[in-house]
């Protein structure tokens, strides 16, 4: 189902013709939290088993019409991305390893057995938006426009087998940080009754049902005091957060991420082995057991644990907690000390070495 050399796209531009007022856009942006407010445009392409990818637009941001037998209402048929614009202090606009959100998404779509929407389209849309929403691309500390691409099954139809009709949308939110209070630690629960993902599942795409799977021990996590939820494999192998991969650093310099086919493989995660690499330390992807966590914690052999993500970026963790024990974490330098790194690339602030960045007005 992919397209190599997919031809450039026509976006047909519709405006908003009743936009958000320079005053009311700057009310928000303010402090827009996350995923709370909107820009004026929305992007969408359609795709159909016969005519591939066609008729992409731009539109005013709004409801979307849904035939009520459409797939994704029944079977959830549905894949998404998370990725972000930057602001630089010239004013130019700039994503981050775009490609890599590009191919996950395709990865997501080969799973859950959606078209795979070709990079040079998915690249084209995040352009679109910002050619009618630049404005919307806040200039404030640690703020970004947070776009979510996503895909869906429309076809009307209720016998299970893939879609033949399907439809891709870029909306774009204005966005400060994820957890509310700043850079400070979050407290963990443990999920003992509930699992994310499971062996041969959809733990490694990126789709709603995932998610969905989440909310239950994620309320129980709310209700615990923490403010999210960590999922352990079959085998008792620490798997990820709802919302976030897990980072583990050692006394000796390694940072270690579990490994496993059921999680969501991270650009931010990715992104931080790489600096971490390149400062020196040793870097690895291997099963990690919630024995060797909390053993290591106990121990003084882990000296830093942190969640990452496009959203939360980098977040310390505070307190593992589960109805049987509480731990404090170490809190360690690397965490932060990452976290600035990463952001001074994405904000234009130091240099890009590994050439992640990708501009996109202009
Ligand atoms: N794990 C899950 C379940 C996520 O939803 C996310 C967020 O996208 C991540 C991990 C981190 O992925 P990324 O760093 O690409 O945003
Ligand atoms: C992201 O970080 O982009 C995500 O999709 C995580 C979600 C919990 C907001």
């Amino acid at each position: 189902m992919t397209t190599q050399s997919a031809p450039t796209l026509e976006f047909q531009v519709t405006r908003n013709l009743a936009p958000k007022t320079d005053a009311e856009r700057a009310e928000i942006l303010k402090d827009p939290g996350f995923g709370n407010y909107f820009t004026d445009h929305m992007v969408d392409i359609c795709w159909s088993e016969n005519g591939g990818w066609h008729r992409p637009r731009v539109q005013p941001y709004g409801p979307i019409a849904l035939d009520p037998a459409a797939s994704v209402l029944h079977y959830g048929q549905e894949i998404f991305e998370g990725i972000k614009a930057y602001r630089h202090a010239d004013g130019s606009i700039w994503t981050f390893r775009p490609d890599q959100n590009a191919q996950r998404l395709q990865r997501s779509a080969h799973r859950m057995a959606l078209p795979e929407l070709p990079e040079e389209y998915f690249l084209q849309s995040l352009k679109e938006a910002i050619k009618v929403d630049a404005a919307w691309v806040p200039s404030g500390e640690d703020q970004s426009l947070y776009f979510r691409p996503f895909m869906f099954a429309k076809e009307a139809f209720l016998g299970v087998r893939p879609a033949k009709k399907v439809a891709y949308y870029l909306i774009s939110s204005p966005a400060g940080a994820y957890f509310t209070g700043g850079v400070k630690p979050v407290n963990i629960w443990l999920s003992k009754d509930y699992a994310r993902a499971g062996k041969g599942g959809t733990g490694a795409a990126k789709t709603g049902g995932n998610y969905a799977a989440s909310l239950l021990p994620q309320a129980e996590a709310y209700e615990k005091g923490c403010q999210q939820v960590v999922f352990l494999n079959e085998d008792g192998n620490v798997e990820e957060l709802g919302g976030m991969n897990v980072i583990f650093v050692y006394k000796d310099g390694t940072v270690v991420t579990p490994k496993s086919d059921s999680i969501l493989p991270g650009i931010t995660r990715a992104s931080i082995l790489q600096l971490a690499e390149d400062r020196g330390h040793k870097v690895e992807s291997r099963p990690v057991s919630l024995q060797e966590w909390r053993d290591g914690v106990a121990s003084g052999d882990i000296v830093e644990v942190f969640a990452c993500g496009t959203a939360a970026v980098i977040t310390p963790i505070g307190v593992l907690k589960s109805d049987e024990f509480e731990d404090v974490q170490p809190i360690g330098e690397l965490a932060l000390s990452l976290r600035e790194e990463l952001t001074d690339i994405q904000y234009g602030r130091r240099e890009d070495k590994h050439g992640w960045l990708y501009r996109l007005d202009a």
